[in-house]
């Protein structure tokens, strides 16, 4: 089972409440948990695209780093872990992420990959004068599934004539070609999202669902499972949880209360507001999972929370689920969150006992010190 963190690259992480762990997003923070982690045995640690926040008084999400430059600087401080940005591709043309995704790729010698995300919220690309409008909603994945096809030529060729609905290139080159075969994530959960993954994407990423359910989101990996039989790809699931830790469930689950009594109740509208607005994707868009009303707090991550000895237990259930390869993990406090990771829970880890973490002689020199 593979695993990686989703780094804050958004003020607060993934809490949106007064009483989480409050900071800004930083180079030097991300830089910490993800050196951290990559020493850990992390497997890959990935940042989205966010270009507006939700307000409210902890100012959610409106202050983000962008994803490219922060992960070329990551690259460039790691040398094991992979490394994911996000393509806000209706905002970045096709031949620009292929280049700066080639960059990367020279800057962490062979170890970036893309996730491609289509947008869903208006006010992200409205600001700029570039959202085509709701019938978006509608065609979004065929728009990137055109975008795929130039960045998969461009990479394999280095040229693009693609003529489609959405682009028309014309000699399009991009030279230096990345050097390992890149990696194009997705995170569909709706039917069309997932039929593109099949199509397109080497692995998908589902939200987790529910409070200590770990098994609950196991049904999207029979309805990926239905999209790669039509096409005979192998395209796994990455799942994304929010691990709550502590060393009892019950100092686990007060954290969890408090988190939830400081809801930021402003910015939480605002994001069941904007979850309402794809009424074109179909009925089963996990966009409306975000934003419904069930565990807002954390934008209805599924998230586990409990003991280390409980957490890695839960850990371990999803790794038997068939068809996921890994798991993305959030934090409550992500520089503790990674500490904790390492040191207490993936020892206890069935899934993990493969992974040998090296002694940390800084660690080491700073206890004897104490
Ligand atoms: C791990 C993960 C990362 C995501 N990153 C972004 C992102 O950076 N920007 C964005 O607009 N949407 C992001 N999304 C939303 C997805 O791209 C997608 O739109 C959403 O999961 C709903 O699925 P659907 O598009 O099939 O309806 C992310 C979702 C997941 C699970």
């Amino acid at each position: 089972m593979k695993i990686g963190v989703f780094c804050p690259i958004g003020n607060n992480g993934w809490l949106l409440s007064e009483s989480a762990p409050q900071y800004m997003p930083s180079f030097e923070l991300n830089k910490k948990i993800v050196q951290r982690a990559e020493h850990y045995g992390f497997d890959f640690a990935l940042s989205m695209i966010k270009l507006r926040g939700f307000g409210g008084k902890t100012e959610f999400w409106d202050h983000n780093l962008e994803t490219f430059t922060l992960m070329a600087g990551l690259a460039a401080v790691t040398s094991k872990i992979k490394i994911y940005a996000t393509a806000a591709t209706l905002v970045m043309p096709p031949a620009i992420v292929a280049r700066m995704a080639s960059t990367i790729d020279s800057i962490s010698n062979g170890r970036f990959g893309l996730n491609v995300v289509t947008g869903w919220q208006a006010p992200e690309y409205t600001q700029m004068g570039m959202w085509p409008g709701d019938e978006y909603f509608a065609q979004r994945y065929e728009y990137l599934s055109e975008y795929v096809e130039i960045l998969r030529e461009l990479w394999a060729t280095g040229r693009s004539d693609f003529k489609g609905e959405h682009f028309t290139m014309q000699d399009c080159r991009v030279s230096p070609r990345p050097q390992a075969d890149m990696k194009i994530i997705c995170a569909g959960q709706s039917d069309t999202g997932l039929e593109f993954s099949a199509k397109y994407a080497d692995y998908n990423f589902v939200f987790g669902k529910g409070l200590n359910t770990p098994t609950a989101y196991a049904e999207i990996n029979d309805r990926l499972k239905v999209q790669t039989d039509k096409t005979g790809r192998d395209v796994q699931t990455y799942v994304l949880f929010m691990v709550i830790a502590a060393q009892t469930d019950e100092e686990a689950h007060a954290k969890w209360q408090k988190y939830n009594a400081g809801a930021d109740m402003e910015a939480i509208n605002w994001l069941m507001n904007q979850g309402g607005k794809d009424t074109k994707s179909g009925a089963d868009t996990n966009i409306r999972q975000m934003a419904s009303s069930v565990s807002p707090v954390n934008i209805n991550m599924g998230t586990l929370v409990g003991s280390f000895e409980h957490v890695a237990q839960m850990l371990d259930e999803i790794g038997e689920i068939q068809g996921t390869e890994g798991i993305l993990l959030a934090f409550d406090d992500f520089v503790q969150g990674v500490e904790d990771f390492g040191q207490r829970i993936q020892p206890l880890m069935k899934c993990r006992e493969h992974i040998v973490v090296e002694e940390d002689v800084s660690q080491a020199i700073l206890e004897k010190s104490a």
